[in-house]
């Protein structure tokens, strides 16, 4: 049965949600699903903006059949050609044969490469072009490397409906609820679209900061990403967090403590820090085990805090795998701007430290504190002497 939203009085939500998928991108862990936002407006002409991962396929068609309601579909506008929004292109095609397609030539390019042959019935748009389907006039704005080269957004002149690609998108299925204020974004849905947006679209600030430009001179009333809610109130508290975010600005003074420790002595040193930290007044800590939490999860809560303190156990040599794939994953999404402390640990070379401080010296704006902990083994009253001056160095860096 069709499964559909009303957006406005003639834009439909037709997308569907997967639950089912462990892993977006088969790297990311979803445990509250995702959805796969695609919208249709009926106008003189019928337009559909964007499709669906091919998961949610059945229910797509389907919804798209039953809002037709025996129409034909005259437009395809694809602002976004990733498999997770293209694969269902081609069955539109076979569908819909009649259909016009709409998108960028760099989209129809890579469309080409992952085998979504698109008819000769397709138009070439750039930004500034418009197109009138009846009542609705779009826009197209291009936003390259937000997060794909092709991506470009619909912006609907008419009802100031931005079709946003992955912009503003969030992990997380719709349970029925499609608007943000549907929900409690802030308590139940904040922490995936933060994930979603650091790990998927994080490396781009620079990209989102132009399109952010772009989009502050336009009249938005409702924004339609890709994924997650549709937001059609308090858009500045989203746009807000794009904009730190994408300046790599953090959201609050805290401190997050990432160990990697193999028999617990590492771990312990990272309890000792928050527990001082906590006792002279910060109460803005997080703990996390590098080797049991996904490094999604590090890199959102990194993005979240203003302050990251490293402890990590020495292992062959070098620095805890675990710990070094979260700092290449740091340096991969352009993490920066944040005030560093390190813990290291070793039994007879302790050497972690040195080389993560070599890593963060190849990232952007980072702060590393010069006191740092080295532990032999486990912390004893030499390092835990240490320890207090860490903890007292790193209070100190918050007052700035
Ligand atoms: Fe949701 Fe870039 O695809």
């Amino acid at each position: 049965m069709q499964c559909v939203r009303k957006v406005t009085e003639d834009l439909y939500w037709v997308g569907g949600n997967d639950r089912r998928l462990e892993l977006f991108e088969n790297i990311h862990p979803i445990s509250r699903g995702v959805s796969y936002n695609s919208y249709l407006l009926l106008d003189e002409k019928t337009v559909l903006f964007d499709t669906v991962d091919w998961s949610v396929g059945r229910q797509f068609f389907e919804n798209i059949e039953y809002v037709l309601n025996g129409r034909s579909l005259d437009y395809l506008v694809i602002n976004h050609m990733e498999p997770d929004h293209g694969a269902a292109i081609e069955e539109i095609l076979l569908r819909y044969p009649e259909v016009v397609v709409i998108s960028t030539e760099k989209a129809y390019m890579i469309m080409n490469q992952f085998n979504f042959p698109v008819n000769d019935n397709a138009i070439t748009v750039k930004e500034g072009d418009t197109m009138c389907f009846g009542k609705h006039t779009v826009t197209f704005v291009a936003a390259p490397m937000v997060h794909w080269p092709e991506a470009m957004v619909t912006f609907d002149i008419t009802n100031g409906v931005l079709f946003a690609a992955d912009a503003f998108g969030s992990f997380g299925s719709l349970d029925g609820k499609l608007f943000n204020d549907e929900v409690n974004f802030d308590r139940d849905w904040i922490d995936d679209a933060r994930r979603y947006y650091t790990n998927i679209v994080g490396k781009y600030g620079p990209q989102v900061q132009r399109l952010l430009k772009k989009a502050s001179t336009i009249d938005i009333k409702i924004i339609c990403p890709l994924h997650g809610p549709v937001w059609r109130n308090d858009l500045g508290y989203f746009l807000d967090k794009y904009d730190k975010w994408s300046r790599y600005e953090p959201e609050e003074k805290g401190v997050i403590i990432a160990y990697a420790s193999m028999y617990g002595n590492t771990e312990n040193a990272a309890n000792v820090l928050a527990t001082r930290l906590v006792e002279k007044g910060i109460k803005n800590v997080v703990v996390y085990d590098v080797s049991k939490t996904h490094v999604s999860q590090l890199i959102s809560e990194t993005f979240r805090l203003s302050h990251l303190v490293l402890a990590s156990v020495t292992y062959n040599l070098g620095i805890f795998p675990v710990m070094h794939n979260f700092l290449m994953d740091m340096k991969a999404l352009n993490l920066q701007k944040r005030t560093v402390a390190v813990i290291e640990n070793g039994s007879w070379a302790p050497q972690a430290g040195s080389k993560i401080t070599d890593l963060l010296d190849e990232m952007k704006e980072m702060t590393v504190l010069n006191e740092h902990v080295s532990v032999l083994s486990s912390l004893n009253e030499t390092t835990s002497d240490e320890m207090d001056v860490l903890v007292d160095s790193i209070i100190e860096s918050m007052r700035d």
